[in-house]
């Protein structure tokens, strides 16, 4: 059960959504990866505190619905896959994936009220995401730097939950003053702050010289040059888009970018998960795929250094926003901009 502590002597301040769980934003939620769900399968799907069936058509097309047949309310996890419709378990009326009633056995005439909320899907990144609506604001971004029909490959880190809020441990990525306390890494940085103003995504580049002091410090100049640079582009408040290695020259060559999605989702009131997606391109020629599996592992291993030292941190955060100073400015803006997004009906229990 979730409960806030220490409210009379530090209040927690509530934002209209950042670090709300009141309150579950638009945005595309990852549901699960894609082959996850064979054709003509349906799945009972807990989601954002909304109970949802999954079910991938006799077409291949993934639809999300409201669980409960809206004839006596049996849970449609228990129906069957029907070409492109789900069919409820119990008197077989069939909802297709705008979650109109297509048919009902014992009758010709299928009234017209009758129907299922449903959802907007979306594979992209060999996952399927789903929108708390109908109308989707925007698609699912992508990186800067990779073109959306250049082919990539994908791999998926294991899953993870936390007990705070994920607009909480979203800041991991833009938090300049920890990069040096815990990380050890020089925080004189440039910050590059870009937010479209259809709303749709925030982007924060951070920019910074590498030390001249420690070995590593040397061999990382050495290697990369005088400067790191990493960027984070924010898709509505739940998935962060995290490069690393920009604009990096080695031996004179452009190393390649590393790439890895964080997709958040709120459980319940206190409590959601992480599903770390790994992304790289996909490279043909002799060395190609072992290119692309190299940059994979890198990716991998850097995130485990990272998130070895403070990913525990954020366990029961309470995240108190009152002192924030200057140097805190990507976080104290993008606060700004998650507050911007807007409510869906879905809500946390
Ligand atoms: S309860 Fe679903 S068809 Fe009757
Ligand atoms: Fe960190």
């Amino acid at each position: 059960m979730y409960k806030v502590k220490n409210q009379s002597t530090q209040p927690i301040q509530d934002f209209p959504v950042f670090n709300n769980w009141n309150e579950v934003a638009y945005g595309w939620y990852f549901a699960m990866p894609s082959k996850e769900l064979s054709l003509n399968e349906v799945k009972a799907l807990e989601f954002c505190g909304q109970e949802l069936v999954l079910y991938r058509g006799t077409d291949g097309k993934v639809a999300a619905l409201d669980a409960y047949c809206p004839h006596m309310g049996t849970h449609l996890g228990k129906g069957k896959v029907v070409q492109n419709t789900v069919r409820c378990f119990f008197h077989h009326w069939q909802f297709d994936s705008e979650g109109s009633c297509t048919k009902i056995p014992c009758q010709k005439d299928i009234p017209e009220k009758i129907k299922v909320p449903s959802y907007s899907v979306c594979e992209k990144f060999e996952s399927i995401w789903i929108y708390p609506s109908r109308n989707p604001s925007h698609s699912l971004v992508n990186f800067q730097e990779i073109d959306s029909n250049e082919k990539i490959l994908i791999e998926f880190g294991k899953k993870y939950e936390r007990s705070c809020h994920h607009h909480v441990t979203m800041i991991n990525g833009i938090d300049p003053q920890h990069l040096k306390t815990v990380h050890d890494l020089e925080i004189e940085m440039k910050v590059d702050i870009a937010e479209p103003e259809d709303g749709n995504r925030i982007d924060i580049t951070l920019t910074g010289k590498i030390g001249e002091g420690k070995i590593r410090e040397k061999l990382a100049r050495y290697f990369l040059g005088p400067e790191y640079s990493y960027s984070m582009r924010y898709d509505h408040g739940n998935n962060g888009f995290l490069t690393l290695m920009k604009d990096v020259a080695f031996f004179g060559q452009k190393w390649p970018t590393l790439h890895m999605i964080f997709a958040y989702r709120p459980l319940e009131k206190g409590r959601m998960m992480v599903q770390p997606i790994y992304v790289t391109r996909k490279r043909t020629g002799l060395l190609g795929p072992l290119i692309s599996a190299f940059l994979l592992w890198l990716t991998k291993r850097a995130f485990f250094a990272l998130q070895g030292e403070d990913g525990a941190v954020y366990e029961n955060m309470r995240f108190y926003p009152a002192n924030l100073l200057p140097i805190d400015r990507p976080i104290s803006q993008y606060i700004q901009y998650v507050n911007k997004l807007k409510s869906s009906p879905w809500k946390l229990s």
